[in-house]
């Protein structure tokens, strides 16, 4: 309790200096009173409901709040930046004692990101992270390694043609533009492949991480390519749209087309055990315990990793059915 009383006392001074130099309403900068029956309130704003993996981290943030006993204001940005920015300026007049978000896009944060610092409010950033040069704008990120994740992709590609020169033409399908999981995904992936100049990424388009757009676009890659032998979708519910198209164009996918995928929501590991995907590169969604502890350090002014990852491997059709009874999301 006495480091909350010294947290409002500072954030009190925070604002005295804000409202003495701008014209920032008063209520800005006094927070830290936490909600009236003295529980953490914690503001998250969340990115939408656009993937299977989405599902599973929202239920895994409310499910750890209540276990935790922190008061949760949940937003859900529908995949759009301003929306989670207003998101986080509304957390911030209402005083919560920790803000955490799952950023949309890597830019643009910088502004809102100082607003909560002036206000005393600790940002934790999950699942994404933001190109800020200041770091000092939040406290710790907790989340995969996306760049890793590409690299586990194309370590499978390489490894699935080793010892053939015939050309590999890739079609890849990318997450939201400008997302950290499409600009790393596509990187790490791309970093690996371009030792052989056998491999081609013949197409590379957003799919915005849906299975309606992962579906579309692939149609227009069957239309403008003949000879597309590989897939890469940077999540599961693009690769499931896809196999849609590629199915409806008459070709199997797993076999015609190889599949390359990344997250490992139920649906993915279905289709590998159907031979329809060839491999899932994991990315755990399930980041609500982890991210109670870390709330409840930051707002107790304890310290914590700038960087908190998460452990996740890699599945083939051959593993598919014993993992599959395992899955929990
Ligand atoms: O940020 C994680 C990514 O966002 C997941 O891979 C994708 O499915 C989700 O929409």
């Amino acid at each position: 309790m006495a480091h909350r009383a010294l947290r409002i006392i500072a954030a009190a001074l925070v604002g005295g200096v804000l409202s003495a130099c701008t014209t920032e309403p008063a209520t800005t900068g006094t927070t830290g009173k936490g909600s009236s029956d003295g529980k953490l309130v914690l503001g998250f704003a969340q990115v939408g409901a656009e993937s299977g993996w989405r599902t599973a981290n929202t239920k895994s943030v409310r499910e750890a709040a209540e276990k935790a006993g922190i008061t949760l204001k949940f937003s859900d940005a529908q995949q759009k930046q301003e929306n989670q920015i207003k998101a986080i300026r509304t957390f911030i007049q209402q005083k919560v004692d920790v803000i955490a978000f799952s950023p949309v896009v890597e830019s643009g944060w910088d502004t809102v990101l100082k607003e909560a610092k002036n206000a005393g409010i600790p940002v934790i950033l999950t699942d994404r992270a933001v190109d800020s040069q200041d770091t000092s704008l939040y406290r710790t990120f907790l989340g995969s390694d996306f760049v890793k994740e590409g690299q586990e992709a194309g370590k499978w590609l390489v490894k699935e043609y080793e010892g053939t020169s015939e050309p590999v033409n890739v079609v890849e399908l990318q997450g939201t533009t400008g997302s950290a999981p499409a600009n790393d995904r596509k990187a790490g992936f791309a970093d690996v492949i371009k030792g052989d100049p056998k491999f081609k990424v013949v197409a590379s388009q957003t799919g915005d991480f849906t299975r309606a757009k992962g579906k579309e676009v692939m149609q227009a890659f069957l239309k403008s390519h003949e000879d597309i032998d590989v897939l890469y979708a940077h999540n599961d519910d693009m690769a499931l749209g896809a196999i849609q198209a590629i199915e409806e164009a008459g070709k199997k996918p797993g076999v015609d087309i190889k599949v390359i995928s990344v997250d490992g929501i139920k649906d993915a590991f279905v289709a590998m055990q159907e031979k329809k995907i060839n491999v899932v590169v994991e990315c755990n969604p399930l980041l609500g315990g982890q991210l109670m502890e870390l709330a409840k350090k930051v707002v107790a002014g304890e310290s914590v990793p700038r960087r908190v990852e998460v452990k996740e491997g890699v599945f083939t059709q051959d593993e598919a059915a014993a993992a599959l009874p395992g899955r929990q999301y």
